[in-house]
């Protein structure tokens, strides 16, 4: 006889619940286990005064809470991937970057997870260096070649220049030695040997340069890095192609294959005549089928001889016989030129410095402001009002009216606004906002909100209710998309100095300006350096006095969170388990420009033997110490 379970006397029918009412339990006694065991997988885990006072008092400090990992199991550090440091910067290339806080996948409070690289597709340019001719002559050259891969570099391409050592390492070269061609077309051929021997790609003239915003189309496409057919820009006539590396050793072999080439004194006439067409010989001797040619190219500017002799009189007629060193010099000024007026065309709203809660933080965006004046400044230009020969419209710098400039104390996601923004640590921000000199513990409970910074700079984007995770995640698109980081600069307040803006922007900042504004050419001088921008409406301008003490204050930060005595240790940990969100938008824009330095250094490192290098071109040297 079955057993009979009562309650209360009362009997009691055991059954069996259905299946899905057993999963369901299951979880919620699951969960429950979890809260009480590890508590709630939120802001709690944050650290309370209590913690942060403790803190204080014991040298040894907690571990950050792993704020992600509700179920604590432990789990193995990643291990650290090549050349991912960089003085104190840390990070760790990973898809799962968006993930409000880093430390739960490298389990490691400074090192923070960034998304992977792109990958830059290669542009390679041929520059015959073994020439004879003037050191004059060869150094201009040099920086027009520099201009070339810094503007490419900026694009998200990986530029390089080849010589004639490519194209000998390419097995059809025999058998274009063979043909013993005429000078004029053998440098055509060998740059296509040396195009063929690296590969799928792009080939430019060091005379095309990318001139458009960003998401241009066309650049688009080429950094896709994917060209299943061989092809050339019709309007860009020899100055782009790009394709496979089958296709591209293919096409010379047909070129090499020709009858021309095989009875010269027959048809000295008749390659003549080829080379004069549009794009050359090697264009001319391909069909269609080989050779696509494709009709939108408005996101190159070519500076071909005939756009040079039509549009820019001025340098024309100094790139003869006897000035040509100048002739290119004055080329390369302008072309810098349209680049940099090409990116104020981009940004018709202008600059917004970034500048959270603005009293007293002024001394943060003194770095900011003098990048935005360069940037907004009119460019040098031997003809100032010329035009990049891919966009005939554009909008010529005028200096009595700069670009704007503003303040703004939330960050703006307009494609039309270029935002630098000055990332604080929380402590620089602390010391400064709230205009204490040294901060302790019972001050930051009785005072200092947490992460300040942050809530302030997305509270436009996000309003005033959202949680620190979600700000940071958001605070890390603007930094990482590709979307955004195309419209905005990070920098971080403790770091002085920035080495790498030319290669960011792709174009030489003006380091220099006119004090009256007139600038006469032809002699190329500096244009008048825009304002600053007005304060913010309705916040006290500081005086004098008040900005050497932020100055001094922020000094005092950069020493503080540098120092490697115990005691500040202790006290810059306990200011950043106050501000866990703050904290990690810092690590996360240090880590973010970091990695862009070292990616810079590293490829300026393998291309130094290469002409076009900074060395070669009379730049760097011992630029890059951090
Ligand atoms: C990068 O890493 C490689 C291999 O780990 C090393 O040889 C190289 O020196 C590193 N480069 C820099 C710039 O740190
Ligand atoms: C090239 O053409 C000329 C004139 O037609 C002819 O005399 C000569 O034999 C040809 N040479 C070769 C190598 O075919
Ligand atoms: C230099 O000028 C002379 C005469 O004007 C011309 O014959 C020669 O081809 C020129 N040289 C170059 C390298 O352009
Ligand atoms: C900015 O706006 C674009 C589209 O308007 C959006 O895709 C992107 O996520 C936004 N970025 C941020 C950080 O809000
Ligand atoms: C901006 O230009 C000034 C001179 O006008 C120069 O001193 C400063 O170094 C420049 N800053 C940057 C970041 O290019």
């Amino acid at each position: 006889m079955p057993i009979q379970h009562t309650i209360f006397g009362r009997p009691v029918r055991l059954r069996v619940p259905p299946r899905r009412f057993q999963l369901l339990f299951g979880i919620v006694i699951f969960i429950t286990f979890s809260l009480i065991l590890f508590g709630p997988p939120s802001s709690a885990d944050i650290p309370t005064v209590e913690d942060v006072k403790e803190s204080i008092k014991n040298p040894k400090l907690p571990k950050l809470p792993s704020v992600y990992n509700p179920f604590g199991q432990s789990a193995h550090q990643p291990p650290v991937q090549a050349n991912s440091t960089s003085g104190d910067a840390k990070w760790f290339s990973d898809w799962k970057w968006r993930n409000p806080f880093s430390s739960s996948i490298t389990l490691d409070e400074n090192r923070a997870v960034l998304p992977p690289l792109n990958v830059r597709p290669p542009i390679y340019t041929f520059y015959d260096s073994g020439k004879k001719q003037d050191v004059d002559i060869t150094e201009a050259e040099n920086r027009l070649l520099l201009a070339w891969r810094r503007a490419w570099w900026a694009q998200g391409f990986k530029p390089q220049v080849l010589g004639r050592a490519e194209a000998q390492k390419n097995p059809l070269y025999e058998s274009m030695q063979r043909l013993d061609l005429d000078p004029k077309f053998e440098v055509e051929m060998v740059r296509w040997l040396a195009w063929g021997h690296m590969g799928t790609g792009i080939l430019a003239n060091w005379l095309a340069l990318p001139m458009a915003t960003y998401d241009n189309s066309l650049l688009t496409y080429l950094r896709r890095g994917e060209y299943p057919k061989l092809t050339r820009i019709e309007s860009l006539q020899n100055g782009i192609f790009f394709g496979e590396k089958q296709a591209i050793n293919d096409a010379i072999k047909k070129a090499l294959e020709t009858p021309l080439f095989h009875n010269k004194t027959e048809n000295v006439d008749k390659l003549e005549a080829l080379g004069k067409k549009d794009g050359g010989v090697m264009v001319n001797l391909l069909d269609k089928e080989t050779l696509d040619i494709d009709t939108k190219g408005d996101g190159v500017a070519y500076y071909d001889s005939n756009s040079i002799v039509s549009k820019y009189k001025v340098v024309a007629e100094k790139l003869t016989n006897t000035t040509q060193a100048e002739g290119l010099s004055l080329l390369a000024i302008l072309i810098n030129s349209h680049l940099h007026m090409t990116w104020q065309n981009s940004f018709p709203d202008g600059i917004a410095i970034l500048k959270p809660l603005p009293e007293h933080t002024t001394a943060l965006t003194f770095e900011a402001i003098d990048i935005a004046r360069n940037l907004t400044q009119c460019p040098t230009s031997p003809i100032p009002a010329s035009c990049p020969p891919n966009r005939p419209k554009c909008k010529p710098c005028v200096s009595s009216h700069p670009l704007n400039i503003q303040l703004l104390p939330h960050f703006r996601n307009t494609s039309t606004l270029y935002t630098i923004g000055t990332v604080p640590h929380p402590y620089t921000f602390t010391t400064l906002r709230l205009q204490k000199d040294e901060i302790t513990a019972s001050f930051l409970r009785r005072t200092a909100e947490r992460d300040m910074w942050l809530f302030a700079a997305t509270e436009e984007l996000l309003g005033a209710a959202s949680a620190g995770e979600t700000r940071v995640v958001r605070f890390k698109e603007a930094v990482a998309s590709p979307h955004t980081s195309s419209h905005s600069l990070w920098l971080t307040a403790e770091r002085e100095s920035q080495v790498d803006l030319d290669w960011i922007y792709g174009f030489h900042l003006p380091q220099e300006a006119a004090d009256d504004g007139k600038s006469e050419t032809p002699v190329p001088g500096p244009e008048r350096r825009p304002p600053p921008p007005p304060p913010l409406e309705g916040v006290l301008k500081p005086d004098d006095k008040e900005l050497v003490t932020e100055k001094k204050r922020l000094e005092t930060a950069r020493a503080m969170i540098k120092s490697t005595d115990k005691g500040r240790i202790r006290i810059v940990d306990m200011v950043e388990k106050w501000n866990l969100a703050d904290t990690e938008a810092w690590r996360f824009a240090r880590a973010w420009s970091a990695r862009r330095r070292v990616e810079r250094r590293k490829w300026e490192e393998e291309e130094s033997k290469f002409a076009g290098a900074e060395a070669k071109a009379g730049q760097g040297g011992g630029r890059w110490s951090d």
